[in-house]
């Protein structure tokens, strides 16, 4: 935070990029932003007449409801119709939609009508299993075509598509499916990370052999020069290229209301279940539509790469649906950053020229630790814009990034939002705003941020808050809805959405993110809440309490450290750490692995028995520790501090 605060360059927009860019100019940018604050059901409506509808809405925004807003009330139109006929019809079938490298290397191609062909195809067969508009359907697929594929399909025939990031365990699998009540899991035999195959099937089989909802899995083939083991539960289990093979490349869309839903995505919160994010039809269609074509001022020559995987919202957003709603070429890529070599993403950049670059603060302060070497030789000129996503990238990075990948010429849109939001609220728009290393600068239009104190006022240092709806918001939590109300709206009585991030407003109107104000780590851009790691510790026979912080991570940009007390008889060893770190495994993925378990016979609490994870915090950091006479038991500090010299 005291680099942040301290941080005073800034860079205007290379002049070049100006010229053509689609907002032009700061003034180009307000007289816009202007707009969308004043007259925003105008505004709304203008960018929603970009896009195809079945029928028009009867009211750009229904409030009446609140904090249930209602966006394009009573339209019908169809995602899918957006990303993929609306661009054939406007000539662009024989564009490519997306090139996709695999990371062992094997390569193909796809235009716009080829990819609707294949959606068409992939949504005949969905059919052809039995499923219609409303059932929720599991994904859990390496990013492969298809993934691509069966998501538009899901949304061509109106199924709720479920996406599972692959790094899942089969536990959190089940935990999703049960959930939403999911009819159908799609995934396929591997996919390759690393050099490595992880055979997805085998643990999808583990996840969902007792769950009663699921009717069918559907495997694909990944295909490639290794066959890959995947067993086959008879009646149950279908091979995708045996169920589409007589299935038509043309599937009619259906017509959906604005306010039908279009996917759940699970993300942590501050409790231990995860959170079932809804997002409907319409408002999702126009907000992903409207800042890919914005924020990556996206055009006709653009070759565009997201580096993130559709398991998360950046790839349902800034793959998938807004990109494809532009009708921009991409690059997809299934695998490691680092392999073989950790210039995978320079080879890539050279060979499909790309312009657009899209990726995590994580991935840069690992390529700037693998050393500038891998970056000799490569040509990196095609680049015009470059972006990051899902954490404060800390000024150092920025720069990296910025004079080593960027030539010190690409505008760099650092983009802060969330599952929730949908799509970007806080942004630089890339032809108009100075950036400055390590801030996320300006709201998106239509966006009102505010930066508050606990009651409400405003303050320069705070809690971040957004003032009023917008078309791309979270319609709720599946199955929660009261969780929805608690979690984001009753911070100050309803009036605005708290997104739960602290930040800081500059001279200049510039917003900069301070990170989470809950109990949410953000490890390598991935959200995972303490109190689900916490459950699962305590779940050990061993183990009585737990508390688990975020620490500072210099690659991972925050990692977690936990706390534990044993049971009085059982001993703290290593083999227990490894049994708790295989516990979670088990329980989430790898990915949520604590970098350190400390042992202890207790922890710092109240004297109302409270434990206080602020004092862990410091102690982990090295801080002054201040007055620590208030608490129950002070000698556990000490017998904490003392693991860490
Ligand atoms: C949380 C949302 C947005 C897609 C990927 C993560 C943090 C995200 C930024 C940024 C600072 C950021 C926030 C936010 N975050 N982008 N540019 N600068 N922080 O999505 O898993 O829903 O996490 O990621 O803390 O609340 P997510």
């Amino acid at each position: 935070m005291e680099s942040l605060s301290q941080e005073n360059r800034k860079f205007n927009p290379n002049p070049q990029f100006v010229k053509q860019a689609k907002i032009a100019g700061m003034d180009a940018y307000k007289e816009l932003y202007q707009k969308s604050i004043e007259k925003p059901l105008e505004f709304w409506s203008d960018v929603a007449n970009e896009l195809h509808w079945f029928k028009p809405w009867d009211k750009v925004l229904d409030e009446s409801n609140a904090p249930f807003y209602q966006w394009y009330t009573n339209a019908k139109t169809n995602i899918s119709y957006n990303c993929l006929d609306r661009q054939v019809e406007a000539g662009k079938g024989d564009k490519v939609a997306f090139f996709w490298e695999g990371e062992p290397g094997d390569k193909k191609a796809f235009t716009y009508k080829e990819l609707l062909d294949e959606v068409c195809r992939f949504s005949n067969a969905l059919k052809s299993l039995g499923v219609k508009k409303g059932d929720r359907i599991a994904l859990y697929l390496p990013m492969i075509p298809e993934l691509i594929f069966a998501v538009l399909a899901c949304a061509r025939i109106g199924a709720v598509h479920s996406v599972i990031f692959a790094g899942f365990s089969s536990e959190s699998i089940r935990d999703r499916v049960e959930d939403c009540q999911a009819r159908m899991v799609i995934t396929a035999d591997g996919g390759y990370r690393r050099g490595k195959i992880l055979e997805l099937k085998k643990i999808v089989d583990e996840g969902v052999s007792n769950c009663s909802s699921i009717s069918e899995v559907l495997v694909i083939k990944r295909g490639g020069e290794v066959a890959i083991d995947c067993p086959m539960t008879e009646g149950r289990d279908f091979y995708y290229d045996v169920i589409s093979e007589d299935c038509s490349s043309v599937c009619p869309p259906e017509e959906m209301d604005s306010e039908d839903l279009l996917f759940l995505l699970y993300t942590s919160g501050t409790t231990g279940k995860p959170k079932g994010i809804m997002h409907t039809t319409a408002g999702y269609q126009v907000f992903s539509y409207i800042t890919s074509k914005y924020v990556f001022d996206l055009n006709d020559e653009d070759v565009y790469w997201c580096t993130a995987d559709v398991g998360w919202i950046t790839g349902h957003t800034y793959i998938v649906y807004g990109i494809l709603q532009n009708g921009a070429t991409q690059v997809i890529y299934e695998g490691a950053p680092n392999h073989p070599e950790p210039d995978r993403f320079w080879n890539i950049i050279e060979d499909y020229k790309v312009t657009t670059f899209y990726t995590a603060p994580t991935a840069i302060r690992a390529f700037m630790k693998w050393g500038d070497h891998w970056l000799e030789g490569k040509d990196l000129s095609s680049l015009r814009l470059l972006g990051t996503v899902g954490e404060p990238i800390n000024p150092e990075a920025w720069m990296w990034y910025h004079e080593k990948i960027g030539a010190s010429k690409c505008p760099i849109v650092d983009t802060w939002w969330q599952t929730e939001t949908g799509g970007h609220l806080l942004t630089p728009i890339p032809g108009a705003i100075p950036t400055k290393p390590g801030c996320a600068t300006v709201p998106f239009f239509g966006i009102e941020p505010l930066v508050l104190n606990e009651e409400g006022e405003t303050v320069d240092v705070g809690i971040l808050a957004i003032k009023h709806p917008w078309p791309g918001m979270l319609r709720g939590i599946y199955g929660d809805q009261q969780r929805y109300i608690d979690t984001y709206w009753s911070k100050w009585n309803g009036r605005h959405y708290f997104p739960g991030d602290g930040a800081r407003v500059d001279e200049d109107g510039y917003y900069w993110i301070l990170g989470r104000v809950d109990d949410v780590v953000n490890v390598s851009g991935h959200r995972i809440g303490t109190a689900e790691l916490e459950s699962i510790f305590v779940e050990h026979e061993s183990i009585a309490e737990a508390a688990v912080i975020g620490i500072k991570h210099d690659i991972k940009g925050q990692g977690l450290l936990a706390f534990a007390t044993v049971i009085q008889g059982k001993s703290a060893d290593e083999a227990l750490e490894k049994d708790l770190i295989q516990l979670v495994d088990k329980r989430i993925g790898k990915f949520a692995r604590p970098e350190k378990i400390i042992f202890s016979s207790d922890l710092p609490k109240t004297r109302s028995g409270k434990i206080m994870r602020r004092l862990l915090r410091s102690i982990a950091d090295g801080d002054d520790l201040g007055n620590i006479t208030t608490l129950a038991d002070p000698s556990v500090v000490d017998e904490i501090q003392k693991q860490f010299n």
